[in-house]
């Protein structure tokens, strides 16, 4: 029988209960013995009471909860040797051959070196009288590893869309409603920093979804390519004089956390609000929205997107050979499929997720200053 390690890392988004009960109940059902493995890869370093058989029953209402139940880190050791060499430990003392993490592409890749480095370090750890030659024998020809992407950035090539960024989406959207009542009430300018280390996906989504008068991304450095304008300031503060001359009541601008200019310069909240401030003449307030848009319920999307993506998970594990590289559980165009999780880590720090010009487009140009969207 197959054993089945669990395990969420990386930045906690909502959904990854969902991916966990899935995993857990179709490993049961499909005979596996399903471990979870809590606080993530820390969790895996210390083993003990840390490795731990999963029933039925400790998944109930996993559902409707957001973050991570089982725990995550950010683990700094697990990137040493060291650290991967007490987790090949726990994992042969527990009998895991299959590991199914849910992550971003940081704690992807650490699973898939852990996969390559698997012989090495399970010889290393008898030549040092850790472990029995008879001990490692059954695990020694293969270390499954399947990923899921847990991220609310989705910031991950080669699928569509990662488990927790809709509910954040559906987060920062009901706070910059909050927002533009205020805004209007006031006839101020908000300038509303939301998360996304480096991928624009939440800003520039949210921008589309409640009409914002300009965002900034790390993927479209302003002034964009086709601007006629030397500097961002002028051409933002352009746009937004021009939409108050068309009797807009508000201003709202969206900055992705990891905005950069074309100069690769960070864009801060702070001194958009100076400039717009100075030019503009206009009455403006910050607000960062913070981890409120990582935490709290998983929308309906999310618990489908991680319960499916779980249960493929399952599959890609009793599917898997020690010959085939270690699958992504992703999803496009609507179906949820299996990629190499290499390649789609590899194109993610190549190129970073594509942003449709066409939405930026639209999140640009869509406002309609009649209805103050
Ligand atoms: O999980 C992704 C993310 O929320 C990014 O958007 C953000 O930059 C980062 O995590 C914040 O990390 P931490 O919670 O460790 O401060």
């Amino acid at each position: 029988r197959k054993r089945v390690g669990i395990l969420t890392s990386g930045g906690d988004s909502s959904g990854m209960n969902a991916a966990v009960r899935a995993i857990t109940r179709y490993s049961i059902y499909k005979n596996c013995i399903p471990y979870a493995i809590f606080d993530g890869y820390d969790g895996l370093v210390e083993g003990g009471s840390k490795i731990r058989e999963y029933g039925w029953e400790n998944v109930r209402g996993f559902l409707a909860v957001g973050g991570t139940s089982i725990g995550s880190a950010r683990c700094l050791i697990f990137r040493e040797r060291e650290g991967r060499l007490k987790a090949a430990y726990n994992l042969i003392k527990n009998g895991i051959d299959a590991l199914i993490i849910i992550g971003g592409d940081g704690s992807l890749t650490g699973a898939n070196i852990l996969r390559t480095e698997w012989k090495g370090l399970l010889d290393e750890l008898v030549q040092k009288g850790k472990l029995q030659e008879s001990e490692c024998s059954v695990l020694r020809n293969n270390l499954t590893i399947v990923g899921l992407v847990g991220s609310i950035d989705n910031d991950m090539s080669l699928t569509d869309i990662t488990i927790g960024a809709y509910t954040s989406l559906h987060r920062i959207c009901e706070s910059l409603d909050s927002l533009t009542s205020t805004a209007l009430s006031h006839q101020r300018a908000f300038v509303v920093e939301v998360m996304g280390r480096h991928c624009g996906w939440l800003a520039l989504m949210a921008a589309i979804a409640v009409g914002a008068d300009w965002v900034f991304l790390p993927e479209r450095p302003p002034p964009t390519v086709e601007s006629t304008f030397e500097d961002w300031e002028t051409e933002m503060c352009n746009r937004l004089l021009e939409q108050r001359k068309l009797g807009s009541k508000k201003t709202l601008v969206i900055v992705c956390e990891g905005a950069i200019d074309r100069h690769l310069k960070p864009i801060k909240p702070e001194y958009i609000k100076q400039v717009i401030d100075k030019r503009c003449g206009l009455d403006t307030r910050v607000t960062t929205l913070g981890h409120v848009q990582r935490g709290g319920t998983p929308c309906a999307f999310d618990r489908i997107l991680a319960t499916l993506q779980g249960v493929q998970s399952v599959e890609a594990v009793l599917k898997s050979t020690p010959d085939t590289p270690a699958p992504m559980i992703g999803m496009s165009q609507n179906k949820i499929t299996s990629v190499p999780l290499m390649k789609a880590v590899e194109l993610t720090h190549a190129v970073g997720k594509a942003i449709s010009e066409k939405n930026f487009k639209l999140a640009m140009e869509l406002r309609d200053p009649d209805f103050n969207a």
